[in-house]
């Protein structure tokens, strides 16, 4: 049983990377951004409050996004294991995050952290608005608020994860290949066949 968190800034490669683990591991992928634009693109009450705050580059509250992982655990009680993506960004939801797999019999087994510098993460974003439709891709200052908003709430969980030894830090520059196999070398080390605490 394995569970872990793809972490890193905006345009760091977490779906990208995420996509690929999730197949190579059966691993349920659950990114909050997708389900927040699903729940926009579905005009339902989360989605209306989560738009304007995607749209500035800001986080949505707590409350609302620790609930929509609570919902999809509960949907997957048989999970071989999870994929988090782009969650936990708070220190708030890092400790729901482990009250709820406590609740589930389980734990993080790590915290894949991929470090890319902030002009990579604004020419790839940028690259992306092109087409990507994403509102928050379409202005560079948007773009620029996203990373500020991951250096100040986000990185402070890397300490999180590091006093308890779960903190794995990749280069995040390569060929997606390449940054697949260097995630899965720390992966294939994990305890995979018991709960990791
Ligand atoms: P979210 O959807 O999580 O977006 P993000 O963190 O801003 O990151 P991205 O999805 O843009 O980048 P990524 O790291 O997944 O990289 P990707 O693989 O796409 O969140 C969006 C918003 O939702 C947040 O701002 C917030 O408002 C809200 N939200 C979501 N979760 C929340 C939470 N937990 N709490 C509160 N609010 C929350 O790659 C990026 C680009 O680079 C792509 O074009 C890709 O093709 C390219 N690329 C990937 N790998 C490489 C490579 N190796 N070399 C070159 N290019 C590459
Ligand atoms: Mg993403």
């Amino acid at each position: 049983m394995i569970n872990l968190v793809i972490f890193g800034p905006p345009g760091a490669g977490k779906g990208t990377q995420a996509t690929n683990l999730a197949k190579a591991y059966q691993l349920i992928h659950l990114s909050t951004g997708e389900i927040l634009r699903d729940e926009i693109a579905e005009g339902t009450e989360t989605g209306l409050i989560a738009k304007e705050i995607i749209d500035r580059g800001e986080l949505v509250p707590d409350d609302l996004v620790i609930e929509l992982i609570r919902h999809q655990l509960d949907n997957n009680p048989l999970a071989k294991g999870f994929l988090f993506d782009g969650f936990p960004r708070t220190l708030p939801q890092a400790e729901a995050l482990d009250n709820l797999l406590v609740h589930y019999g389980r734990s993080v087994s790590a915290m894949l952290s991929l470090e890319v510098e902030k002009e990579q993460l604004l020419a790839r974003l940028i690259n992306r608005g092109n087409s990507s439709g994403r509102s928050d891709d379409a202005n560079r200052s948007v773009i620029e608020n996203r990373i500020e908003v991951y250096n100040q709430k986000t990185a402070p969980l890397i300490s999180y994860y590091s006093k308890v030894g779960k903190y794995e830090r990749i280069n995040g520059i390569g060929t997606v290949q390449e940054i697949t196999d260097r995630l899965k070398a720390i992966i294939e080390r994990l305890p995979l066949n018991k709960r990791s605490h």
